[in-house]
């Protein structure tokens, strides 16, 4: 065999194959170059949008807020089905209501001082179907309000459905955010809790507040703030079973007929008590009836 290779005649024979081996070895080598060129491209192509897309990122990721502000899209429809179902508000009015209201949280925390607490549906979803439950008046109750960035977007979103919003505010204001049985650590938009900070959002929406620095439960804090009957309560300040149990009973007795009132955190798994005060409070007499669910916040309506 060796022979035949080696040999003249046998080298003769063989050319055509040796030439066509190698016409077959070019051929690859050149594509493996051309693709391993292309890959490059690729990847420099991809570098230089990653880099181009981070500053875009940051006005919706998470950073100085806590929690990211892309919902995706099965998220929002969600969120659009049960503001539809809650609300009773038709398909279009919704839709339209979310997109202002996801614009307008973006704005706030863009131009604020602080945050507002919570994941951006839920946000959303308050923000929404308080102005399409068309509360029976425009006094607005917020208990617990950490940087009063919250009543500030639900001010305009009154204002955007024709209503003039008159607020007020409870909390403690204490320096952070207080929580009895959980350690809240420093806030992650690294601003102080104080009324500076909550009269500064309000101003961004042209609002103002009748602020009451002190706990929901207190007998004074209590007594001053139930000179009236409110259209819309929040219920967002001690989240333990014990601090709901008492807002909610507060709010029998301020809701105003056709009242409603939010329960925030509601069914969330980090606060159990939440529910756990409701599910007690609905067993008995109560003026509420559940209205439903939207994201983590439950919806209640007084009844006259
Ligand atoms: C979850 S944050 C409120 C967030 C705000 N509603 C928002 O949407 O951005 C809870 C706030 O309630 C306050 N708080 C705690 N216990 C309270 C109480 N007993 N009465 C009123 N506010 C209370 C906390 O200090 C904190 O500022």
């Amino acid at each position: 065999m060796r022979a035949l290779i080696t040999s003249k005649a046998g080298r003769r024979t063989l050319r055509p194959i040796v030439q066509l081996i190698d016409q077959r070895v070019e051929r690859q080598v050149r594509r493996v170059i051309e693709e391993s060129g292309r890959a490059e491209v690729t990847q420099q192509e991809l570098n230089r949008l990653r880099n181009r897309q981070r500053p875009l990122e940051l006005f919706f990721d998470g950073t100085g807020r806590g929690a990211s502000r892309l919902p995706s899209a099965p998220h929002l429809n969600r969120t659009i089905s049960e503001l539809t179902e809650v609300t009773g508000a038709g398909q279009e009015a919704v839709e339209r209501t979310v997109a202002q209201a996801f614009r307008l949280l973006i704005a706030l925390e863009a131009l604020g001082v602080g945050r507002i607490a919570g994941g951006t549906m839920n946000i959303v979803g308050k923000l929404s179907a308080v102005p399409l439950l068309d509360p029976p008046n425009d006094e607005f109750l917020e208990i617990g309000t950490l940087y009063g960035m919250f009543s500030a977007g639900m001010s305009r979103m009154m204002q955007r459905a024709g209503r003039t919003p008159e607020l007020t505010i409870v909390d403690p204001l204490a320096g952070s955010q207080l929580q009895p049985g959980a350690t809240m650590g420093v806030d992650a938009s690294g601003t102080p809790v104080n009324e500076a900070a909550v009269r500064t959002n309000l101003s961004l929406v042209g609002a103002d507040a009748r602020i009451r620095q002190g706990f929901s439960e207190d007998p004074e804090v209590r007594a001053e703030i139930s000179d009236r009957e409110y259209g819309v309560i929040i219920v967002d300040g001690d989240h333990s079973a014990a601090g709901v149990a008492a807002d909610l009973e507060w709010a029998e007795q301020i809701a105003a007929p056709g009242g409603v009132v939010v329960l925030d955190d509601f069914g969330h798994p980090k606060w159990q008590g939440i529910k756990e005060a409701f599910d007690k409070h609905m067993a008995g007499r109560t003026r509420f009836r559940f209205l439903g669910q939207v994201a983590h916040s439950g919806y209640l309506k007084a009844e006259g």
